[in-house]
């Protein structure tokens, strides 16, 4: 059967698809419908090894996700707190924070929770305290569960909860890992980030074996993407090898928006809208939703 057309843009069923930087065909990811209105769909954006874009992900991602109507909760779950510096809160001033949360009963996440200049997308914010938290949770009943007894009241408060981890496989990341259905693995495209996945691996193995049956592995994430070397794109296509769809087809490009949005305290959707970084993390949200069906 021939397929002919007229109209424009309408290249027929055979038209290949544009390859995209993962060496793969790039498909089309549907625009975002509304919400499914279900408890929050739970996100830990985890990785062991430091500066891969957790953090830069975790915020642009959400503010991506918030930008759909979704209503976003981002969980700085890092003593070094960069996610709540990068929204413009200053962490070493906040009476009330997510070590508060995991230490006292009493206090709520209400008392904790600040939002953002950007509609939808709140916080949780974290200081410096946080670092002492693992060594006291050691000696809790339930120690791994804390952060998910903790976000259990406020599931049906939100669509989707990021929970930004710092760059360790310690208790608080574990933590992470249990409260969560799914994590992103964001990874700087650089050959050393390939190193650590595979003991970040063995570590999400573990939890899914003994903490939470149900844990997935949403996808990789590439990032600090520079399509001029070589060796970006060697370490994606060594990436695709391994993982194969794990990898998400958007990848993040390399480009000093990112530091000059995390100065003005701002996501790059607001700060840089109409950026190819901008643009990227809408694509990666797009995508996000098609890989978690009800979110
Ligand atoms: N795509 C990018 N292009 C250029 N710079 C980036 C990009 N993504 C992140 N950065 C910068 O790299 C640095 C590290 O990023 P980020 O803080 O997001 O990493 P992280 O994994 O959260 O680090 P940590 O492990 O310390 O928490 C920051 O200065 C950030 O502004
Ligand atoms: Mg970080």
């Amino acid at each position: 059967m021939n397929h002919t057309s007229d109209q424009p843009g309408d290249l027929g069923p055979s038209a290949p698809a544009e390859i995209g930087p993962t060496g793969r065909p790039l498909p089309d990811f549907p625009p975002p419908g509304p919400p499914s209105g279900r408890p929050a769909y739970v996100i830990a954006l985890c990785n062991q090894k430091g500066g891969v874009g957790k953090t830069t992900t975790t915020i642009n991602l959400g503010a991506a996700l918030a930008e759909t109507g979704r209503r976003v909760l981002l969980v700085d779950f890092d003593p070094q707190a960069s996610m709540t510096v990068g929204l413009g809160f200053p962490a070493h001033d906040l009476d009330a924070t997510v070590y508060h949360l995991l230490m006292h009963d009493d206090v709520e996440v209400s008392d904790v929770l600040l939002k953002t200049r950007t509609e939808n997308l709140h916080l949780l914010p974290s200081s410096i305290d946080l670092s002492g938290a693992e060594m006291h949770l050691v000696h809790e009943v339930g120690r791994e569960q804390t952060l998910a007894r903790m976000l259990r009241p406020v599931l049906n408060d939100y669509d989707v909860i990021l929970i930004d981890c710092q760059p360790s496989l310690g208790l608080l990341a574990v933590n992470a890992l249990t409260a969560c259905d799914g994590v992103l693995i964001p990874l700087e495209c650089e050959y050393f980030a390939l190193r650590g996945v595979a003991l970040l691996k063995e570590t999400i193995e573990k939890v899914r074996q003994r903490t939470n049956f149900d844990l997935t592995i949403i996808g990789l994430l590439g990032t600090m993407y520079d399509s001029r070397t070589l060796h970006s794109r060697e370490v994606l296509q060594t990436l695709v090898d391994g993982w194969g769809d794990k990898v998400f087809h958007t990848v993040i490009r390399r480009t000093v928006k990112f530091s000059d949005a995390t100065v003005a305290g701002e996501p790059i959707t607001e700060f840089a809208s109409d950026s190819a970084g901008a643009e990227a993390y809408r694509q990666l949200a797009r995508e996000v939703l098609v890989r978690c069906p009800g979110v």
